[in-house]
């Protein structure tokens, strides 16, 4: 299923690499930036990070504040007071440190700013956004939502708790400063679970009716590094070559996912993650992958066969055989990183499976999936992922 009619192209600079945030005010002063507004979480504040970046900004004379309100699943509300922030103290940068959540609340805070009417919940939905937003740094210290470089700012809307998304080329950070060292503080569980978002990914990316040339190798790539790599991180935090590859692993699939979209596992991700079930979004996706790719398995089997192979699987003697293989070789995964195998497992109930179904069929993941799929399609998912071993 290759598209040999496509357009690539990424318009953040990434600088990757070992101490690259001490590049952060060089950076700044780059895009004509004079006061940054940090936004951030208080896991990160006490991990040391935030103190070794205000350090940096400090030595290159870069005015900045904080905001370290950010919370899982962020609030429209908590950005609308990052945005009061940004305004009165005349920010004219902001920069985004931390997991998904706060490089989310980051791109959303920056457009508010210059886009003020209505309510930010005006802005859900894809290309709303009408002026150009503040510049954007992201920083990630986790290695799988791929937000530094992706349209889409994800929160949580506080009247009905449902997930929502803003998607815009226009909420895209200017720059990415991927240092995997801000990425060995990560506990296990985070790392295992931000690595399956990472994971899912680029195997959702590489089975699209819309991949390419260009992002099936960045998804490969990406499903093999994270292969490899995913297990070591989880077992010995501080294995910076593991660290370095999984910071690498997400990149390659966000560049990926940012031309593909995603599919079923995504649609689903974003109900688990509202109302009182709130799944963090990486197990959300681990706990549902193997059953989604058992589902789309006839929609794409030699894509699937190739999963298998880069997730280091032997070929089988047909290509069913083998693409049923990539499915071995996530569950395998999943057990190895310690992660829970079954939604039973984690709480979510069996009544809750029709409205999840329900809110994951309106998701634009759906159009560019493998298979065709209809509710009781999902809601067969989600019984499989129920019971999963
Ligand atoms: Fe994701």
């Amino acid at each position: 299923m290759n598209n040999l009619n496509f357009l690539f192209s990424i318009p953040t600079l990434i600088v990757f690499g070992c101490n690259s945030i001490e590049e952060l005010g060089k950076r700044v002063k780059e895009i004509g930036g004079s006061k940054a507004i940090l936004v951030t979480d208080k896991g990160i504040v006490n991990s040391g990070i935030l103190e070794e970046i205000k350090t940096i900004l400090s030595k290159d004379d870069i005015e900045f504040v904080i905001f370290d309100e950010v919370e899982p699943n962020p609030f429209d509300t908590t950005i609308e007071r990052g945005t009061n922030v940004a305004i009165k103290e005349s920010c004219d940068v902001v920069i985004g440190i931390g997991g998904g959540s706060s490089m989310d609340s980051a791109k959303a805070i920056a457009m508010r700013v210059t886009n003020r009417d209505g309510s930010l919940l005006d802005y859900v939905g894809i290309n709303k956004v009408k002026n150009i937003p503040l510049p954007i740094i992201a920083v990630p210290t986790t290695s799988g939502t791929a937000s530094e470089l992706t349209i889409f700012s994800v929160l949580t809307n506080s009247r009905d708790m449902t997930k929502i998304s803003i998607g815009s080329d226009l909420l895209t950070p200017k720059i990415a400063i991927c240092d995997p060292i801000l990425t060995v503080s990560m506990p296990p569980n985070v790392t295992a679970t931000t690595g399956m978002d990472a994971l899912t990914h680029a195997v959702e990316s590489y089975v699209t009716t819309v991949s390419t040339p260009v992002t099936k190798a960045l998804a490969l790539e990406s499903i093999r590094l994270i292969s490899i790599n995913l297990r070591r991180a989880v077992s010995r935090g501080e294995d910076l070559q593991a660290r370095s590859n999984m910071l690498l692993a997400s990149l390659l699939a966000g560049m990926a996912f940012r031309h593909t979209r995603l599919g079923i596992a995504h649609a689903l991700a974003m109900p688990l993650g509202s109302w009182d079930i709130r799944l963090p979004h990486g197990l959300a996706n681990a706990l549902v992958l193997p059953y989604v790719m058992e589902f789309n398995l006839p929609g794409n089997l030699e894509g699937y066969a190739e999963i298998a192979i880069a997730m280091g699987e032997s070929p089988g003697s047909t290509i069913r055989e083998t693409a049923l293989k990539s499915v071995k070789a996530v569950k395998e995964l999943i057990k190895d990183i310690g992660l829970p195998r079954n939604l039973k497992s984690v709480g979510v109930k069996k009544e809750d499976f029709d409205r999840i179904a329900e809110e994951a069929m309106k998701s634009g993941n759906l159009a560019v999936n493998p298979r065709v799929c209809r509710k009781e399609d999902l809601i067969s998912i989600l019984e499989a992922s129920y019971e999963g071993e």
